[in-house]
């Protein structure tokens, strides 16, 4: 039986153990012999590698971050600590991977596979929902309702104090968490990279809804924009309200998958089965417009390309 290993890599997202799960049952179930890798691109290094058992994927689907364990490991960019992975990966017979991460871990791995023929498959999960190709990464559903929850706990007290709140979302360089939760939780402002900002129009706008008895504002700021400080200040200073910034930070990556999650990881892992057994080598799973495919690991150089109705909509947030 051929073996087929399977790693959780780069920053922890919700859905990565259910992806785990589906990804051992289907292999087997298609003649596969699976593997665990531990501790990420660590693990293939430092030979923390099993086979899987059922116990290992028992009881694990809603649990969130990754049982597997992960790691952002530069060692595997040295030629020494490639080698070494590859004699790991041999010595069990093992001969495909699928990695579950994000486009860092897809280029190390395509490196790994130019260099040793190991083919891979790459499951997108980031909750930054920011890798080409794809519409979508699992973590994304969870950290939104993640983020959902928050905001609707600071609108109550928002509700009950003459205050306005601006709220930090993840998503490093990329706004779609932030604009996504803008306008699912009827925030008054948003600002992203993705937007054109403009802090005076805004300001018209607010004050005008002050004078009519708004008394309370919800700011969602995208990390990426580097500007949550900024505009708590800003808005003390011009809409002469007091201001509070609630920075959520890590909470985003936690908590029990979501169905979509659950459901999204069920596809992906039986789409990177079915890409190693048809004889891909280095595929990433996508979704785009509705429907599962595959795409050429080199989409990960093109540009993330949000959903424009998305930004269309939260761009009236930042005017
Ligand atoms: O990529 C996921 C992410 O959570 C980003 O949204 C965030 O900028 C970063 O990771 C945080 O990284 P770390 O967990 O290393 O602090």
């Amino acid at each position: 039986m051929e073996g087929i290993a399977i790693m959780t890599s780069g920053g922890d997202a919700a859905g990565m153990n259910p992806a785990v799960k589906f990804c051992v049952e289907y292999a087997k179930k298609k003649g596969f012999k699976p593997f665990l890798v531990r501790n990420g691109l660590r693990g293939l290094i430092d030979n923390d590698i099993s086979e899987a058992t059922k116990e290992d994927v028992s009881g694990i689907l809603h649990r969130g971050g990754t049982i597997l364990r992960s790691s952002r490991s530069t060692r595997f960019f040295e030629d020494q600590y490639r080698q070494q992975s590859y004699e790991n990966l041999d010595k069990l017979g093992i001969k495909k991977l699928i990695v579950i991460g994000g486009d860092g871990s897809f280029t190390a791995l395509n490196r790994f596979y130019e260099e040793y023929k190991i083919p891979f498959a790459g499951i997108p999960a980031t909750i930054d929902n920011d890798i080409p190709g794809t519409d979508y990464c699992l973590g994304v559903d969870t950290a939104l309702n993640v983020i959902r929850e928050s905001i609707d706990s600071i609108r109550d007290t928002a509700l009950s104090f003459r205050r306005a709140f601006v709220i930090e979302t993840m998503g490093r360089n990329c706004g779609y968490l932030a604009m996504t939760s803008a306008l699912s939780s009827g925030a008054e402002i948003c600002i992203a990279p993705e937007l054109e900002y403009d802090l005076d129009a805004i300001g018209e706008r607010l004050r005008v809804d002050v004078e009519g008895g708004r008394d309370y504002i919800m700011a969602v700021v995208a990390e990426g924009s580097n500007m949550a400080e900024y505009l708590t200040r800003w808005i003390k200073i011009n809409l002469e309200m007091d201001a509070r910034l609630t920075v959520l930070g890590h909470i985003q990556r936690g908590g029990s998958p979501t169905v979509r999650d659950r459901i999204m990881a069920y596809n992906f892992a039986v789409q990177a089965v079915e890409s190693l057994l048809e004889g891909h080598t280095n595929q990433i799973m996508t979704y785009t417009q509705g429907n599962y495919g595959t795409a050429p690991i080199d989409v990960i150089h093109n540009k993330c390309k949000i959903d424009p109705s998305i930004v269309k909509l939260a761009q009236e947030l930042a005017l």
